[in-house]
């Protein structure tokens, strides 16, 4: 297997969960780290054989670099991004990739351009449940898909946060950090194509202020329809619709689930920040992950997930698939990274698609401002063969 030297830009949640994927995929070396955080780069250094460096322009030039994984904070996505593709790297970027369309598109061109792979990723879409109905879907025993509903009820406004991740115009708040998620998700499976967007973002805690919650309704053009609704505001757990399970595929039944509390001050905020970091998300878990809950409406039949795997209803009755939990989403992640660099296999999550969700998210907060139906430019259409699950 060709041999990828990768180096991970950002050490928070997101970057350091990638860590164990990288070490496990034997496709994949993890040759250099940047974070500007002395204290977080000197501890992953020491459990780590790679190079570190300060900054992302003097990772670039580690030698023999052929990859990078941007998990800095959103609005310093696009810097990064064309810094990495400019010296003909290629790149994973978290989600969303940026906080404006116009420099989402400007990533895809400079990956075009250098003639590199642009992904974007890790999102909830990359969950085997997920993939597992878009391959029941795609696989037509159940009928065309003509709506998917999804919920999430998360305590994500109160979770610890840099003040950046509050404010839209950074890609912050609810609808671009996590209806990211969720609009990937419904794209894949309704096929791609959404048509137009109405939503209602909401800001309804003045002391943590912030699009907290939203409610969109999605049209693709071939007639299905479908709903994402999120509240980050904590008080109710989609967890209690979801078997108890987390995000990340843990059993966290209510008394096992973290109260918060407001830091403060924004240092101390920042703080809390760092040290939650270190555990937010677990390198493998004994259940799927669960995003909330997601319901799709075949005209045949419904899926939705259930503890082990997926819950298909139909005439037949309710049967349930089991699906293996010895990959994390990030190993999934990594493996069509690989598959796209070394020519395996194309990528679904590529820069393209990363622009067309972000162009939903995009549309759900202006379609709140103006009271309107937001008409979408950017979708593509999913690839109807996916590798199967
Ligand atoms: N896919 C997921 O499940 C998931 C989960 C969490 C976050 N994210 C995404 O990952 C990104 C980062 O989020 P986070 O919660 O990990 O943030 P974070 O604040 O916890 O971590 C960001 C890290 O980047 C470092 N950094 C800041 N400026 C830098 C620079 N110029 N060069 C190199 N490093 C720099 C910071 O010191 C910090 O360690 C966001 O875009 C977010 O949407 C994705």
């Amino acid at each position: 297997m060709a041999l990828v030297n990768i180096g991970v830009v950002g050490l928070g949640a997101a970057g350091r969960a990638f860590v164990p994927a990288i070490l496990k995929h034997p496709g994949f070396r993890l040759a250099a780290v940047a974070e500007p955080v002395e204290a977080t780069r000197a501890e992953m250094l020491t459990r780590h054989d790679a190079s570190g460096y300060a900054s992302v322009a003097a990772m670039l030039e580690h030698p023999g670099l052929d990859a990078v994984y941007i998990a800095t904070p959103t609005d310093l996505h696009p810097g990064h991004v064309l810094l990495a593709l400019a010296e003909g790297k290629h790149v994973l970027v978290e989600k969303p990739m940026a906080a404006e369309l116009s420099q989402a598109r400007a990533m895809v061109a400079a990956a075009s351009a250098a003639g590199v792979v642009l992904l974007v990723g890790h999102s909830h879409s990359y969950d085997l449940p997920i993939k597992k109905m878009r391959e029941i879907i795609t696989g037509g025993t159940l009928g065309s898909v003509r709506m998917v509903n999804t919920w999430c009820f998360t305590d994500w406004m109160h979770r610890p946060r840099r003040i950046e991740e509050l404010d839209a115009s950074q890609g912050g708040g609810v609808t671009y950090r996590q209806g990211s998620h969720q609009f990937d998700i419904i794209r894949l499976l309704c096929g791609g194509m959404a048509k137009s967007v109405r939503a209602k973002t909401f800001d309804w805690d003045k002391k943590r202020s912030g699009i907290g919650a939203h409610v969109a309704y999605l049209d693709f053009v071939d007639g299905a329809a479908a709903t994402a609704v999120y509240n980050g505001y904590g008080r109710f757990s989609s967890m209690d619709l979801g078997f108890d399970v987390s995000e990340w595929g843990l059993m966290q039944p209510p008394q096992d689930r973290p109260q918060r509390q407001h830091c403060a001050s924004p240092e101390a905020e920042l703080l809390a920040k760092q040290l939650r970091a270190k555990t937010a998300i677990p390198e493998g878990a004994p259940y799927q992950p669960f995003f909330g809950v997601t319901l799709v409406s075949c005209e045949g039949g419904d899926i939705r997930q259930s503890p082990k795997g997926l819950f298909v209803y139909s005439e037949e009755g309710r049967v349930e698939i089991e699906l293996p939990t010895k990959c994390s989403p990030r190993d999934l992640v990594l493996a069509e990274f690989h598959d796209a660099i070394t020519g395996a296999a194309p990528a679904l999550h590529d820069g393209r698609w990363g622009l067309a969700n972000l162009e939903v998210c995009a549309a759900a907060i202006s379609s709140s401002a103006s009271g309107q139906d937001v008409l979408l430019k950017e979708q593509i259409a999913a690839p109807s063969g996916m590798a199967r699950v």
